[in-house]
């Protein structure tokens, strides 16, 4: 699907319903029982083309119906007094201190991606599920192409391995700082297999918030979303992630959904809020 700026899918949101009223929007698949308008160009403020769907009389985006469908609201259920996300396989899957993965969630199609990592030898931190693996093999190509050097450092990681991060974090920072900049098992997105930690020779491979401020850094955080990556942590937005800054943690969401959240400026949490969607 073509990316969109945010200003535009904005305009398409308002003024959509109006031209399909006023019978601006013509053409219907009957096979699908739904309509496409081919190329018919919609000026909002950015003055550019584009195209919109209609699904029986209504104007839908996809990328909001994505987000409605995968909002926090629509993807959670209590469990054993937990708050546990019902789309675990989801590419959109919100997982933070507040949203925990099933108990013993696995990953069903963890894949090695073909990159340079920052360490050598077998270890479950090289694995990704294989869309998001793919995915980081482009991203990865396209930067050396560039010459900039970038290293996987840490993608997948076990609710067991998990365990043994928090608990050392736990000993070495005391609860309260362990839990800003790692996870409790069962919460962290490492588990999803779609949240991996990149870092650069630059740093010498460290998970440091300087990364950020680098030409590599500063590569990842503005090409990472053509390649359906965010980053996850972004900075000064504790109070709404639950994690401090990681410049190093990029995040698949789709190639859909990520330049548009990227262009937002929300975080995750905000954009699969439906108080921000229903905006
Ligand atoms: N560092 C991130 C928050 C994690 O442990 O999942
Ligand atoms: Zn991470």
């Amino acid at each position: 699907m073509k990316s969109q700026t945010w200003e535009k899918r904005h305009w398409l949101r308002v003024l959509g319903p109006v031209l399909i009223v006023s019978g601006m929007l013509v053409g219907c698949d009957s096979d699908t029982g739904s309509a496409q308008q081919e190329g018919q160009a919609l000026q909002g403020p950015a003055g550019q083309g584009d195209q919109l769907e209609v699904v029986e009389g209504q104007a839908t985006d996809p990328v909001m119906a994505m987000r409605s469908e995968n909002s926090l609201q629509a993807t959670i259920q209590e469990q054993d007094g937990r708050s546990v996300v019902t789309n675990p396989e989801a590419v959109t899957v919100i997982v933070n201190k507040q949203r925990s993965l099933p108990d013993g969630y696995e990953p069903k199609d963890l894949v090695e991606p073909n990159v340079k990592f920052s360490f050598d030898g077998a270890n479950e931190k090289r694995f990704m599920r294989k869309e998001a693996a793919e995915a980081l093999e482009k991203l990865f190509a396209r930067a050396e192409s560039e010459d900039i050097e970038l290293r996987a450092v840490s993608g997948y990681r076990s609710y067991a391995r998990q365990k043994v991060i928090f608990a050392n974090n736990v000993r070495t920072k005391g609860e309260k700082e362990a839990s800003r900049v790692s996870s409790v098992p069962g919460n962290s997105e490492h588990q999803t297999g779609l949240s991996i930690d990149v870092s650069s020779p630059s740093v010498d491979n460290t998970l440091e918030q300087s990364f950020g401020e680098t030409t590599e850094g500063k590569w990842l955080a503005e090409h990472a979303p053509e390649y359906g990556f965010v980053i996850r942590y972004p900075e000064g937005a504790e109070d709404k992630t639950g994690y401090i800054y990681e410049p190093w943690h990029i995040r698949y969401v789709g190639t859909d959904v990520a330049p548009d959240l990227a262009n937002s400026k929300l975080t995750v949490e905000e954009y699969f809020d439906n108080a921000f969607i229903k905006l």
